[in-house]
């Protein structure tokens, strides 16, 4: 069976390493084919099917990315077609689901995707399996992301990596790297938080005034994976600090997508991420430059007069971009891949499991205990206690008013914010609801994503018959109340295709979207924000 054949590739991690070090060994050998002409080795990559229907849709500007893949298309001989989105009903306000339906009903198999939606592909991924369902298709469309608002870019990772190993001897021992510019907006940087994994030892200094720094899930992300990670706020910082890598990768200041103060300050932010003719002397011996491109024409971060120096790898880079991609369509549309050996990447299952409830002991005979600020103990019903314990009183307060409008706990009883007796000095939240009925799941998992750590006391008689401790759900969808807050993302309600959000609890007890990977807290998945 070929594991590659169908796949979307919608972030680097799709991917294993194995499955990752298979690409690059036959772009090693497309390469040397293709370098020495020989036709016959091209043609066992081919895919040369001229009913093969391959789909471009750029919503967003590309040249290499596009024309690598258009030239990577024309040489496996399929059928290609270019979506013309300036044109296209997407500006009449038409849903991603109705066009990429449509396109799909055409048979065709594979579509390269690019828009400033982040996570499209991803949803489109879940959505193409569907359509194929309903309509009885052969295979299920297959969706690569070319770059998705300042989420991801997986092929240009793979070709970034492949450049680096072809650099070094294809070793993967360890990479030591500098990435320099707009590391804030910079798609190509945000791949490289998994993409190096390739190597057993990574160290990343990342170049990048503030305003434009790595954001925290990224650098969190590389910590994570093992990276030993560096901060430095201009090159001009890099270069006298002394210790600098010899692979340095550059970005532009994506000014599309930079905000109007951010914008003011654009002189100032360039001059810190552009590199001058004085620190030349002061790179290491063997120092390489690599660029995604496109550079600036008149503030170009690698000004021009180095092309000709030994310091020009992004040109290797970008001409690597159309073999990889060829690799890419190969395996996807299941040309090669039937030999691979190796651990195949299956997509992570979140379980949706009811382990976020915990029963505590109870001990059946002992009557509540008598409250000491003011409120009588219940006989009969709910007590929601240990919310936000070690909040802010105005924290918990705030939160006892929207968990009450989120369960609608309307009705007699009363809630209140008190000093914890298990950890003095620290403030909870209580809410009782005397005749009320035990929640049901749905309702748990609600609670349970709003107030984690609180216990939910069943009281029957006078007495605590059952006692649930509440941790962070494990998956947290099917509810209109909740939303990615990433403007950008395919599912926030800003971009109008009904799609609904859904997280995932990551393992520092936190949600992440699961289009975008944006990182919330529980407090911030409501749509109260
Ligand atoms: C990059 C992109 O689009 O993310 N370019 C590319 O694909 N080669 C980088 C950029 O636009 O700055």
């Amino acid at each position: 069976m070929n594991t590659f054949k169908g796949r979307s590739f919608t972030v680097i991690d799709d991917f294993s390493f194995d499955e990752k070090m298979y690409l690059f060994q036959k772009a090693r050998e497309l390469k040397s084919y293709i370098k020495a002409d020989d036709k016959a080795g091209m043609d066992k990559f081919r895919i040369n099917d001229s009913d093969f229907g391959i789909y471009e849709v750029f919503i967003e500007d590309s040249t290499r990315t596009k024309e690598s893949f258009k030239n990577a298309a024309e040489f496996h001989r399929v059928k290609l077609s270019n979506l013309d989105t300036s044109h296209s009903s997407i500006n009449k306000q038409e849903s991603f689901a109705d066009t990429f339906n449509t396109l799909s009903g055409y048979y065709n198999k594979i579509f390269i995707v690019r828009s400033r939606q982040e996570g499209l592909c991803r949803w489109l991924e879940e959505n193409g399996r569907n359509y194929a369902q309903r309509n009885g298709l052969a295979t299920t469309p297959a969706f690569i992301n070319a770059g998705d608002g300042k989420h991801e870019h997986p092929t240009q990772e793979l070709l970034d990596d492949f450049t680096f190993l072809e650099h070094n001897g294809w070793n993967t021992d360890s990479i030591h790297i500098a990435l320099a510019g707009d590391l804030y907006h910079g798609r190509t940087v945000h791949s490289k938080a998994d993409g190096l994994k390739i190597f057993s030892k990574v160290k990343v200094d990342l170049i990048a005034p503030s305003e434009l720094a790595m954001p925290e899930f990224y650098v969190n992300k590389m910590v994570a994976n093992g990276f030993e990670v560096n901060f430095f706020s201009s090159i001009e910082e890099y270069i006298n600090s002394g210790r600098m890598a010899k692979i340095w990768y550059f970005t532009r200041p994506q000014l599309e997508r930079m905000g109007d103060a951010i914008l003011k300050k654009q002189d100032q932010l360039r001059d810190s991420i552009t590199f001058q003719k004085e620190y030349l002397e002061k790179l290491p011996e063997g120092t390489i430059f690599y660029h995604p491109l496109p550079r600036h024409k008149v503030y170009p971060s690698i000004p021009t007069f180095l092309d000709s120096t030994p310091l020009n790898g992004w040109e290797t880079q970008s001409a690597n971009g159309m073999i990889i991609r060829i690799i890419l369509l190969a395996l996807i549309s299941g040309k090669i891949g039937d030999d691979f050996k190796g651990e195949v990447k299956v997509p992570q299952c979140h379980e949706d499991s009811e382990d976020f409830i915990v029963p505590l002991p109870i001990h059946p005979n002992a009557p509540i205990k008598d409250c000491s600020e003011g409120v009588k103990p219940i006989a009969d019903g709910l007590v929601i206690d240990h919310i936000l314990r070690g909040r802010t009183e105005t924290e918990i307060r705030e939160q006892l008013i929207r968990i009450i409008r989120t369960l609608k706990l309307y009705g007699k009883g009363g809630e209140w914010v008190t000093a914890s007796r298990k950890e003095p000095g620290k403030m909870k939240g209580i809410i009782f609801r005397p005749g009320h009925d035990e929640f049901g799941i749905k309702s748990m998992k609600r609670l349970a994503a709003l107030a984690p750590g609180c216990t939910v006391n069943i009281i029957k008689d006078k007495h605590v018959i059952k006692k649930l401790r509440l941790l962070m759900p494990p998956a947290i969808y099917n509810f209109d109340d909740i939303e990615c807050s990433n403007p950008d993302c395919i599912s926030n309600h800003e971009q109008g295709e009904g799609i609904p959000a859904e997280f995932y609890r990551t393992d520092e007890d936190k949600f992440i979207c699961k289009y975008c990977e944006k990182i919330h807290t529980f407090m911030d998945i409501w749509k109260w924000n």
